[in-house]
């Protein structure tokens, strides 16, 4: 395994974590082994949420915490608040503390290492965020702070208030879902692709020493699935089959790299719950992309360049 140092901290994180979303209906002994093999793979990082199975996926891995309490001190433990599913986001200060006691007594910690913000809520009072992360972090609760599908000047206006840096911004990135990347390869085009749905957050977070999370960094959406094998994927399927076979190892493992070779030092946080796909997802880290190789993986998931 390979880490990164993440800007603004002394946390030494695994350039592949563990995303923990899809564990809420696998049984402890499924998620024990999925941990464990983790840790043995050199994977220090774990990214959860609160609403993950309605809290069973923290539960679990509360669980795994009680028969191994060793494991936590070889862990860095991401968690997020602000959704409340199918309702209203809510970055109250009355919720954002109440999501994180829970969270806690079901992570069976003391601490969580990095709180996100999940997604932004329109009605955020920012100088109330930053209440709630300074009562957090004073408990001991909390130690760094972060969000996820934010905009720039959403994270601005946080940090007008907050008075800890916003160290990360998870976003969703796979080779297929590039919006983050789309627009600045196609600006100043009149094509859709140079539609900024971001604002610019990919170089608002590297000029700002906040690192980006890729989140779903196989998927190609929420109706499709992976990419992986999907049909509608096959010019993209026949060029990570040809790059898999040179640089041997899998397909889900040029895709992971894909994202690896941006110069951005992005995570991806990987959402199997299979062992031997995570090891697909880890041999990322033995692949270096030529810069053509990466504009050729752009161009077969049905993208163009100006
Ligand atoms: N911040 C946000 O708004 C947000 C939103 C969504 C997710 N997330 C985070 O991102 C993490 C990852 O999301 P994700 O689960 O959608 O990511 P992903 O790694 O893109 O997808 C994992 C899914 O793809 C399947 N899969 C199919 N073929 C695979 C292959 N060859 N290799 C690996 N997996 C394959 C996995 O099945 P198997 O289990 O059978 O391998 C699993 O169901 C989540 O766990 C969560 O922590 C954040």
């Amino acid at each position: 395994m390979e880490y990164y140092q993440i800007p603004q901290t002394n946390l030494s994180v695994s350039k592949i974590s563990l995303g923990c979303m899809r564990i809420a209906n696998k049984t402890i002994d499924e998620v024990d082994a999925l941990v464990t093999a983790c840790l043995e793979y050199g994977i220090n990082f774990f990214d959860h949420a609160d609403i993950y199975g309605k809290g069973q996926s923290e539960q679990l891995f509360g669980e795994v915490l009680k028969r191994h309490p060793e494991y936590r001190n070889k862990m860095i433990i991401q968690t997020k608040c602000g959704i409340v599913s199918g309702c209203r986001y809510d970055f109250s200060k009355e919720h954002i503390i109440q999501s994180v006691n829970e969270s806690l007594n079901r992570l069976h910690v003391d601490s969580i290492d990095i709180l996100l913000l999940h997604r932004p809520d329109a009605l955020c009072d920012p100088m109330e965020v930053g209440q709630a992360f300074k009562e957090l972090y004073e408990a001991g609760k909390v130690r760094y702070f972060g969000v996820s599908n934010h905009t720039p000047y959403q994270i601005k206006l946080l940090q007008k208030y907050c008075p800890y840096p916003i160290i990360i911004n998870q976003l969703q990135l796979s080779i297929v879902h590039s919006n983050i990347i789309d627009a600045g390869i196609h600006m100043n085009m009149k094509e859709p692709l140079a539609f900024d749905t971001d604002m610019g957050i990919l170089d608002y977070c590297r000029y700002n020493d906040i690192m980006i999370q890729a989140w779903s960094p196989l998927q190609a959406s929420w109706t499709e699935g992976s990419f992986i094998d999907h049909p509608n994927y096959e010019p993209l399927n026949q060029l990570l089959n040809q790059l898999a076979c040179e640089y041997k190892v899998s397909k889900t493992a040029i895709a992971i790299a894909w994202i690896l070779r941006h110069p951005a030092h992005i995570q991806p946080i990987v959402g199997t719950t299979s062992i031997a796909h995570l090891k697909e997802c880890i041999d990322a880290i033995k692949v270096h992309l030529t810069s053509q190789q990466w504009y050729d993986l752009y161009k077969a998931s049905g993208k163009t360049l100006p």
